[in-house]
């Protein structure tokens, strides 16, 4: 009744923003993400006869805040009949803080819970499972390059290209630590109710979809930085125009920004995208990415760089 998995987080290239169905946790569009391989998250279920409650270790610390919606991820994958667990989850990169690790941990924690009870079920089913407690954690369940699209009643994800068929690379740059001020669900839902850009932002993703998708396809670098860039930037107006507004950026994210466009006018193959948080994930080619993590560790402002490839997919591992 014990299992382990490791999954790691994932980058959208197209945004998942808003949602269309709060109960289920469904997102109002599809989105498309690169899994990356060297940041991870590791978690362990033990089911436990005898156990009164759930217990929640994070890094070696209890934690009582997240411990609700991982005991609601386990319910999702076992029911609400369940044995109590003991949870510990690792991760080697700041939680909460914009880098996707919502999307390793329920990944990591719905695979390791299907494990402990053995369960066998399919990776489609796994995401399924994974992104009812939290959207992006879904592509999680794939590496590589991954579309996840809005089905009739549910989701559904397509793996569009995998890790050594163009193995980019992704600098990210951390300008703040710590946990964010909102959690993106909540975001979410003032976006969808306030922003007069949301309606326009769900009608336009299609396209953005499409043109990503023909891009990774062709391996077209230079499309799908156009793509990406406009798709992160629209999806932040969105949120800059809700009331109230929400801004994750801080001073060095900008700097960081000018610094890629820097690097894309001397030459090099190089693109942003920014999450629900102020860090600056730099997608570029392998022979960019010596200058690209050079140039964003010298953006004042900058705390610390993190370079990582493409990765695969959440999996059970032997333990912790
Ligand atoms: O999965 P959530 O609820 O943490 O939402 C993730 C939203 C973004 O990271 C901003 C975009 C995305 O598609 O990952």
């Amino acid at each position: 009744m014990q299992a382990t998995a490791i999954a790691q987080p994932n980058i959208a290239l197209i945004k998942y923003w808003g949602k269309r169905d709060i109960d289920r946790n469904l997102p109002a569009v599809g989105s498309i993400s690169i899994t990356l391989s060297d940041l991870q998250t590791k978690v362990s279920v033990e089911l436990r006869d005898g156990l009164s409650d759930d217990i929640l270790l994070v890094n070696g610390d209890e934690n009582q805040a997240m411990l609700p919606r991982m005991s609601a991820c386990l319910d999702k994958v076992l029911g609400q009949s369940r044995l109590r667990a003991s949870m510990q989850s690792h991760s080697n990169f700041p939680i909460a803080a914009g880098l996707a690790s919502s999307a390793s941990a329920f990944a990591a924690t719905t695979v390791a819970a299907a494990g402990a009870a053995n369960l066998s079920l399919g990776t489609q089913d796994l995401a399924r499972l994974a992104g009812a407690s939290s959207g992006s954690a879904a592509r999680s369940l794939y590496g590589g390059f991954v579309e996840l699209k809005n089905a009739d009643d549910n989701i559904t994800l397509t793996p569009l290209c995998d890790v050594d068929s163009w193995p980019l690379q992704v600098v990210v740059a951390i300008t703040q630590t710590g946990p964010k001020a909102t959690g993106s669900t909540e975001a979410m839902e003032i976006s969808r109710e306030t922003s007069p850009f949301y309606d326009n932002w769900v009608a336009q993703q299609e396209y953005d979809l499409e043109v990503a998708r023909a891009a990774i396809d062709r391996r077209d670098f230079a499309q799908l930085a156009t793509i990406a860039e406009h798709n992160c930037l629209k999806m932040h107006s969105v949120m800059w125009a809700s009331r109230p507004p929400m801004v994750f950026w801080n001073a060095a994210t900008m700097r960081c920004l000018q610094t890629v466009r820097r690097l894309q006018g001397e030459g090099h193959q190089v693109f942003f995208t920014i999450d629900a948080g102020p860090q600056v994930k730099a997608v570029c080619l392998p022979a960019d990415v010596d200058a690209v993590s050079q140039a964003l560790a010298e953006t004042s402002g900058v705390q610390e760089i993190m370079t990582t490839g493409l990765g695969s997919a959440a999996r059970l591992v032997e333990s912790l």
